[in-house]
């Protein structure tokens, strides 16, 4: 029997033995939870118990993470599909040797990149630029737009904004009221081809050009098509490369970090890294019981492949983190999406879950509901600081952690038909009224959570939870046997898109559509003004 069908029977086995139960177990919270610098995991409210952790950590073994993980950090051309090195942890390896990828080491260019950036942003934080607008999407933009959101206490140079999507909407809402003669406008493409993107450049170039600003002085592009950022009109001094073994979704601690860095300025911009370097350097080391972005991705591997639950919530407790969920959807979804193994296999298992959330406590007002009580169970993953930024609010940040707390507990111990029962009793109710408005106050309890609680949002602690996630993809992936670092699943659209454009401006036939999509262009046509 193989180590996945060991899982399958283990985890029937496990059935519904309440998660309380494991906490007989004294030492339960010393022992399923992992501590790093100024962080500390916490996975004891979950199903797993010691065998089923012993199996996990032997599946993750049997399936070589710790062979890849060297093979990544040593530059060895792990995205197969797209015969790439995988090196976002080369932007921050401030401290450690070099890297070499085709027989060069990639490290002195990186460091001439960021002594570059860090001149830019120095200057653009000590000139008359105000406003900072980033165009991009997806990688490009999730990012950074998180980051700055996250860091805003840090967040000491000219305001930054982020436009995404092709929807002129976007931008034109962002544009207005923004000065054309201080605004800076940084085109973040890592393919400098990108439709949305390329379309909202065009449209700031041309608001600049007609609100008084200087395209020259005030576009910057970060890409690693440098003939195309030519080709557009940006200045070679203004245009920060990157290699095409940095992906997308894990760009933003090179070049496409730059609206932060300008936010923040360098120096909290190098703390950042060093965050993400501490966390590398921990992965790269730690055993895997004591290592966190191993244990943390094995939680995740025994709830979705194990117990079948198909999604997982991301739940900060921290405003400042609502862009995290979005952005750790797509470092997931877009990672480990895929349905083939590395040699074209269909995986005979299901890859990555739906990975959603929102910042609490706002959650617990909308989809709490069915986490509690619906039929389905979703594990979540709590986050929480232990400081705020707002010492005279101290009250507010003692509420937030009081409710985070008590979520997992809820989650974890529910309320059986009999206490719900005596709540009915203690209101008067009886006989039949009592039964049914009992039931309805029951909560089944045994929902699993994680939580990672932390000292403070810092750059620092940022950079750590965000390359937490990025190796939790990683091993996630490598025991799965997927390619964690292509995308082709975006490729469809896009190409059908293209075709649609001239149907939609009315220059082609709907001629070779289905009638469902030939009924809505149809629609669409006969319903627009003019
Ligand atoms: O469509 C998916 C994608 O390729 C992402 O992987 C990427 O982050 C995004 O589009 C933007 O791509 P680019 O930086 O090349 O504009």
């Amino acid at each position: 029997m193989d180590l996945w069908e060991t899982f399958g029977s283990r985890q029937s086995a496990i059935g519904e033995r309440p998660i309380l139960a494991l906490f007989e177990d004294t030492n339960r919270a010393k022992d399923f939870s992992v501590e790093t610098q100024h962080m500390r995991f916490d996975y004891a409210k979950t199903n797993i118990d010691r065998d089923t952790r012993a199996d996990l950590i032997a599946l993750a073994e049997a399936a070589g993470v710790a062979a890849k993980r060297e093979a990544m950090f040593r530059g060895k051309k792990i995205n197969e599909t797209e015969g790439r090195a995988v090196l976002h942890t080369a932007l921050r390896n401030l401290d450690g040797g070099p890297v070499v990828v085709d027989g060069q080491d990639v490290m002195p260019g990186v460091r001439v990149t960021l002594r570059r950036m860090r001149k830019f942003a120095e200057k653009v934080r000590a000139g008359v630029i105000t406003d900072v607008v980033n165009i991009g999407i997806g990688g490009s933009d999730l990012g950074p737009a998180m980051a700055v959101a996250a860091l805003a206490p840090y967040h000491d140079g000219p305001r930054c904004h982020f436009v995404s999507n092709v929807d002129g909407a976007h931008i034109a809402d962002t544009l207005r009221g923004l000065d054309a003669r201080t605004t800076l406008v940084i085109v973040a493409s890592k393919t400098f081809t990108t439709i949305e993107t390329m379309t909202n450049a065009r449209t700031a170039r041309a608001w600049m050009q007609d609100h008084g600003g200087d395209t020259k002085k005030q576009f910057a592009a970060l890409s690693t098509a440098l003939d195309k950022t030519a080709a557009f009109g940006i200045d070679a001094d203004q245009v920060f490369g990157f290699e095409d073994w940095v992906g997308g979704r894990y760009s933003m601690w090179g070049p496409i970090g730059l609206s932060l860095m300008i936010a923040i300025g360098p120096d909290a911009f190098d703390v950042f890294l060093r965050g993400a370097q501490a966390m590398d350097t921990h992965f790269r080391a730690a055993a895997p019981l004591e290592n966190m972005p191993i244990m943390l991705a094995l939680v995740g591997i025994w709830h979705n492949q194990f117990c079948d639950y198909a999604t997982r919530a991301v739940l900060p407790y921290d405003q400042r983190l609502s862009l995290l969920p979005a952005y750790f959807q797509q470092l997931e979804m877009e990672s480990n999406g895929k349905r083939v193994s590395m040699d074209g296999a269909e995986v005979p298992y299901h890859t990555g879950p739906v990975v959603w959330g929102a910042a609490g406590t706002n959650g617990q007002h909308a989809f709490y509901q069915l986490i509690h009580q619906g039929t389905r169970v979703i594990p979540c993953e709590f986050m929480v600081a232990a400081n705020g930024h707002e010492p005279e609010l101290a009250h507010h940040h003692h509420l937030l952690m009081a409710n985070c707390l008590a979520q997992s507990e809820a989650l974890m111990r529910g309320r059986p038909l009999a206490q719900a029962r005596r709540m009915m009793e203690g209101k008067g109710l009886s006989g039949d009224e009592l039964e049914r408005q009992a039931r309805h106050r029951v909560f089944p309890g045994n929902r699993p959570s994680t939580t990672l609680v932390y000292e403070r949002l810092d750059p620092f602690t940022l950079g750590q939870i965000i390359a937490l996630y990025e190796h939790r993809v990683f091993v996630e992936g490598v025991i799965l046997g997927i390619n964690s670092y292509d995308q082709w699943g975006v490729e469809l659209g896009k190409e059908l898109a293209t075709s649609l454009q001239p149907v939609i401006a009315g220059a082609q036939s709907t001629e070779g559509k289905d009638s469902s999509t030939a009924a809505l262009v149809d629609y669409l046509l006969r319903h627009r003004d003019g």
